[in-house]
């Protein structure tokens, strides 16, 4: 196919892209184990600098999603297990292993293991599940690393929630993005006239993170504090 018989006929990724949708609410009809490293085959086939594979998945099925629930709680100064993860019966947790390398910094490597998670999002949304890429504020907590086995050089990016698509009583409305407004050409103009917005540092962010975590942990734990008053007082 030439290029413009492919721009009036998408191909079938293009076609994927644009018909795919997060499902929030998914039902118990998860991949087996065999199905999904179909899957995963075909999402590990991201660009990937100096083939790294600077990345791996763990999947959560049965008691493992209590045992995360459990360290989400416990990130977040909370008795108890945090029942979010029952929310679909599979989970795939998405981890960068980042390696040392004076021609692969880390943050190309964390890029590798997000693409690796949007296309296995892409071929399972393709395959008839619905899927949903979820993080919280203790996703980097040590807590949660813990209950994955991480080690020292692996980075949590989150879960892909995975389960059956229940039937849509709706039909569902179509998402445009405005294509025009995403893609631009360079400011025109020396580089003495215009100062760059710099983006924060990998550090500045881990520390805009922490601060973020901490507050959000305090809120919690607020929270818990107040719900357990209130039920204290139902109680007398
Ligand atoms: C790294 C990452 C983390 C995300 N975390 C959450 C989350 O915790 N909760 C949530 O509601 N959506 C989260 N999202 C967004 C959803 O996965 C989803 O993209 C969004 O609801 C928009 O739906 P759409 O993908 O159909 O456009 C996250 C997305 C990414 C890429």
């Amino acid at each position: 196919m030439d290029n413009a018989a492919a721009r009036e006929a998408p191909g079938p990724a293009l076609q994927a892209m644009l018909r795919r949708r997060s499902s929030s609410k998914v039902d118990d009809t998860a991949p087996t184990h065999e199905e999904l490293l179909a899957l995963v085959a075909g999402a590990a086939r991201v660009a990937d600098h100096s083939s790294m594979r600077p990345w791996r998945l763990i999947e959560l099925r049965g008691d493992d999603r209590e045992r995360l629930g459990r360290a989400l709680h416990k990130a977040a100064g909370e008795k108890g297990v945090s029942t979010k993860p029952l929310r679909a019966p599979l989970l795939v947790a998405v981890v960068a292993s980042i390696r040392k390398s004076e021609k692969v910094p880390a943050w190309e490597q964390e890029a590798v293991a997000a693409g690796v998670a949007h296309m296995l999002s892409l071929a399972l949304d393709e395959a008839g599940y619905g899927v949903m890429w979820r993080t919280g504020h203790t996703t980097r907590s040590k807590a949660v690393a813990k209950a994955h086995g991480l080690e020292a050089h692996e980075r949590l990016l989150g879960w892909l929630y995975v389960g059956g698509k229940p039937e849509r009583s709706r039909p569902e409305r179509p998402r445009t993005i405005d294509a025009e407004r995403m893609l631009s050409r360079m400011p025109q103009g020396t580089h003495a006239e215009r100062e760059p917005a710099l983006a924060p540092t990998e550090k500045q962010q881990e520390k805009q993170q922490a601060k973020h975590a901490k507050k959000q942990a305090k809120k919690q734990a607020k929270k818990a504090r107040k719900k357990a008053k209130k039920a204290k007082q139902q109680a007398g």
